[in-house]
């Protein structure tokens, strides 16, 4: 290496130290930050504005700029009163993971590339699979995201399930399925009226007898039911569907259960809640989110196959010019589970924070998320005018205001949403709308495990006081 990149790779170390400085300052006092710090429009223009220069510009004005023009103009979604979408739950742990292995940059495509994360992300697969009750067969792999980890899912359940009679196949879904799994369907081929949206019941859990009738009809017009996707844990209310009796359905009729547990499957880590889940065991594959609820930044999720060989039928790759880096027994890399080909070594940040933490503490983090949903709706049902349209589960609650003074459905949605732009506006917490039964919503998703009841109770007064003005 030249001297000139060594000195500039000096000046990057004592820019980073002052940066892991900054950083756990900035984390430490988080909750004393505007949750939504706004975008300064000036900053976006200028950034707009800005060529890529011919001839670079010194290190320490590049890193300055992405301080203050591009890292401070986010939302902050990991904020103990971020109640929107679903909050990341990230913590200084997992940070400390992407650091180091982005420092690194292991290839973890393969075991000869990377052997020591190869180990660490099989035993974590492993692990959550045993955690999910699949039996020693199951497998799985590290992807970026929920929604990648349907699209595999799905690829191999149609695989597995269809051959040449894919045009007749239908899939089964709710109206509380997540975006996500439409997206992942018409991706690998299907269109729109193959999947068939099956209406939820007053607990927004997928309708087991519509379901059926559902797939009766189908059959009796030659169609070929292949697959359901039921949910562990929706975005919209958290809700589980009834996975045993979906199950059996599935099975009476040779069908592939996928469970869509992005949200909700880390519920498995608590003894208390876990109970909830009752039934994914029976599933054929499932999505698993670290980056919601297993206190992971960005880019962590998991797909889980009852049989791992069903991953190895839909991927397995083995072109010419890596024949010698397939040395895993069977001649099985990551390469053959999954799309990807490079890619990076996500589950070590995950193996960090629970070699630091242990399951038991993570395990309680997720119940303290969903006791602070519950006392959401506590103080939400103590006061006149509110109504609860869907009770606490799995760490989100639903509700809306509903003054005695207003008639129309329409007024009562407008006065809500006013309601959810007033409060984000404010700075102190982000609460969004969503529709459940025609209706407009707040939605407080509560799982990060460094909100305090009094951030709870107070993000309520305040909803109530800007709700007064529109009795
Ligand atoms: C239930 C569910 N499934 C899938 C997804 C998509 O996950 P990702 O955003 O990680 O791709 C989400 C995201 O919120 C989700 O809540």
């Amino acid at each position: 290496m030249n001297t000139t990149e060594q000195k500039q790779n000096e000046q990057i170390g004592k820019l980073m130290k002052e940066f892991v400085n900054e950083t756990v300052e900035f984390y430490n006092n988080i909750e004393q930050q505007p949750v939504v710090r706004h975008a300064n429009s000036q900053t976006l223009e200028k950034l707009k504005q800005q060529e890529i220069p011919a001839d670079g510009n010194s290190v320490e004005n590049v890193y300055r700029q992405m301080l203050d023009d591009v890292y401070s103009n986010t939302l902050l979604a990991q904020h103990p009163r971020s109640f929107s979408c679903v909050p990341s739950t990230c913590t200084m742990l997992s940070w400390m993971g992407d650091v180091m292995t982005n420092a690194y940059n292991p290839h973890a495509s393969c075991q000869i590339n990377a052997p020591a994360a190869d180990i660490i992300e099989k035993k974590l697969i492993n692990w959550m699979c045993s955690l999910a009750g699949y039996p020693k067969e199951s497998g799985g792999l590290f992807v970026s995201g929920g929604s990648i980890a349907n699209l595999t899912a799905l690829t191999a359940a149609r695989d597995n399930k269809l051959t040449y009679e894919q045009r007749k196949a239908v899939i089964y879904i709710s109206d509380q399925t997540h975006a996500s799994v439409s997206k992942g369907l018409h991706i690998i081929g299907f269109c729109k009226n193959q999947i068939s949206i099956i209406p939820t019941d007053n607990s927004f859990r997928m309708d087991t007898t519509a379901l059926e009738e559902a797939i009766k009809k189908d059959i009796a017009l030659g169609r070929k039911p292949f697959a359901v996707v039921a949910s562990a844990g929706t975005t919209n209310t958290g809700s589980v569907d009834p996975l045993r009796e979906i199950s059996s359905i599935c099975k009476k009729h040779n069908m592939w259960l996928h469970v869509d547990g992005a949200f909700g499957a880390s519920v498995l880590l608590s003894k208390k809640y876990k109970k909830y889940l009752d039934g994914i065991e029976l599933s054929d594959s499932l999505s698993w989110d670290a980056h919601k609820w297993l206190l992971q930044t960005y880019g962590c999720s998991v797909v889980l196959v009852r049989n791992r060989s069903v991953l190895v039928d839909s991927f397995a790759a083995h072109p010419e010019y890596l024949k010698d880096a397939e040395t895993s027994q069977e001649g099985i890399e990551f390469w053959d589970l999954g799309p990807e080909l490079t890619r990076p070594a996500r589950s070590l940040k995950l193996w960090i924070t629970l070699q630091v933490m242990g399951s038991k503490k993570i395990g309680q983090s997720i119940e303290h998320g969903c006791e602070m949903a519950k006392l959401a709706e506590d103080r939400i049902s103590a006061l006149p005018n509110w109504e609860i349209v869907s009770s606490a589960k799995l760490g989100i609650v639903n509700f809306r205001f509903l003054p005695k003074s207003k008639t129309t459905e329409n007024d009562v949605d407008k006065i809500n949403q006013e309601i959810s732009k007033e409060i984000t506006a404010s700075g102190y917490a982000q609460v969004f709308t969503t529709d459940l039964q025609g209706k407009k919503v707040l939605r407080m998703c509560t799982i990060n495990p460094n909100t305090t009841q009094e951030d709870i109770c107070h993000t309520i007064e305040m909803l109530n006081n800007i709700a007064k003005k529109f009795e």
